[in-house]
């Protein structure tokens, strides 16, 4: 009798620590192709093993209006965010609101992040961030098409033009009335500071404002790049791109419709996933250079896992951002999803490379891809890089010449960051 009591008071006991320590942890994590899903099914896994529950916060697709969410919740103090998934370029605008990490992440385990990731989420000494996952532009072209018209894979924009006139011609002939040239993503959104950042670098223009604050985007070769780009839309490209996130121009190229498409890698599990139309028929590379004296440019994106400062559960929301940046969960990331791990042994791992094998073969696009310039404008990297988009979208919409509009740019420029002192 008085061991049973014992025995019942015991199990009563272990139920409630296990209770207690039980957390529901909530995360928002992206929502462009399936990284909602495979976000989830992280989470969960991890939950599952640790007896917690996981709520999905769901967040705007567009990274710019998913920003503007956090600093409203973050701002406001709000624990209703316990892990924020956040942009490379947002590591300084958010730092205040996040975590010092530092204490919780060995210095040999840190050490097996690239370093210059670690270096990026470290701000005033503050590891606010781990890196999940990076990336960079990078083209993804339809292998059958340019063998059909027997037709290389282009190494300057110059060619991608021509190449895709080509393809586009002899596909209309023969009656693919929808085929397109080349799909991107030029609505007024962060993907359009993204892709115009790279027209501009591979002509030799620079990063529109350099490292030590000046505004730059003002410059010869800056014009030729515009100037080159506005004249590919309603041509090689569909008017259509204008209103083009990654999604759309996704849609468009995996259903068939374009012989060349700007996106980041995360495009490529799902064009060679079983019911994609054009599973094996695409191939991937680094974007062109503009003109033979350019360079090959990708921009640098890619998210971190952080946790609020605000949240009421640091300790299991810290777990969980440990979890989903281990190398265990990055590899399956990586198989299913495409992926590209933050931690450079991962890219030895024969399975990872034998399902993405652009991660060996683009390697330099990735280590060598171009950082928006987020460290030198510091808190008004948004505004900074909304002027600098609408300025190109209204070049390529046609409103003003590229000329005309980045000394207009450059001035409202100026006087946003008070002469480049940002
Ligand atoms: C991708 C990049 C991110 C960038 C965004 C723009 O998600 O990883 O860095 O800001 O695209 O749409």
């Amino acid at each position: 009798m008085h061991k049973t009591v014992l025995g019942v008071a015991a199990t009563v006991a272990m139920t409630v620590s296990s209770v207690a320590s039980a957390a529901t942890v909530s995360i928002a994590c992206g929502s462009v192709g399936q990284e909602f899903e495979v976000c989830k099914q992280g989470a969960e896994t991890w939950a599952k093993q640790n007896g917690h529950t996981i709520r999905m916060v769901s967040v705007p697709a567009d990274a710019n209006e998913q920003l503007t969410f956090f600093q409203q919740l973050l701002s406001a103090n709000s624990a209703d965010l316990d892990v924020v998934r956040i942009d490379v370029i947002w590591t300084g605008m958010l730092a205040q609101h996040l975590v010092d990490l530092k204490p919780h992440v060995p210095d040999d385990e840190l050490g097996k992040f690239f370093k210059p990731l670690v270096a990026n989420n470290t701000v005033e000494g503050k590891l606010v961030a781990l890196p999940w996952f990076t990336d960079a532009g990078i083209l993804y072209y339809r292998k059958d098409l340019l063998e059909k018209y027997k037709q290389q894979v282009p190494t300057t924009w110059q060619e991608l033009a021509t190449v895709a006139k080509t393809v586009t011609d002899g596909e209309r002939k023969a009656g693919n009335a929808k085929i397109q040239g080349f799909v991107f993503q030029a609505k007024a959104a962060e993907s359009l500071t993204c892709n115009a950042l790279e027209w501009i670098d591979s002509f030799g223009g620079g990063t529109i404002v350099d490292e030590t604050g000046k505004v730059t985007v003002n410059n010869p070769k800056a014009v030729e790049a515009l100037t080159f780009f506005s004249s590919l839309i309603g041509n090689v490209a569909p008017k259509g791109v204008l209103n083009y996130s990654e999604e759309e121009s996704r849609g468009v190229f995996q259903s068939g419709q374009a012989v060349f498409m700007r996106n980041w890698p995360y495009a490529w599990a799902l064009a060679n996933a079983k019911d994609s139309p054009v599973k094996d028929k695409v191939g991937v590379a680094a974007l062109p250079k503009g003109g033979a004296e350019g360079k090959h440019t990708g921009t640098l994106g890619g998210w971190q896992l952080s946790v609020s400062k605000y949240s009421k559960n640091q300790e299991a929301a810290i777990a969980l951002t440990k979890y989903l940046t281990s190398a265990e969960e990055q590899k399956r990331r990586a198989l299913v999803a495409s992926f590209n791990p933050t931690r450079p042994d991962l890219y030895q791992d024969a399975e990872v490379l034998k399902t993405n094998p652009f991660f060996a073969s683009l390697q330099t696009t990735f280590t060598q891809a171009v950082a928006r310039p987020s460290k030198a404008t510091r808190g008004k990297y948004s505004k900074m890089s909304s002027e600098f988009r609408n300025s190109v979208h209204a070049t390529l919409s046609g409103r003003g010449s590229a000329a005309d509009n980045l000394k207009s740019l450059e001035g409202k420029l100026n006087r946003l960051s008070g002469k480049g002192k940002w």
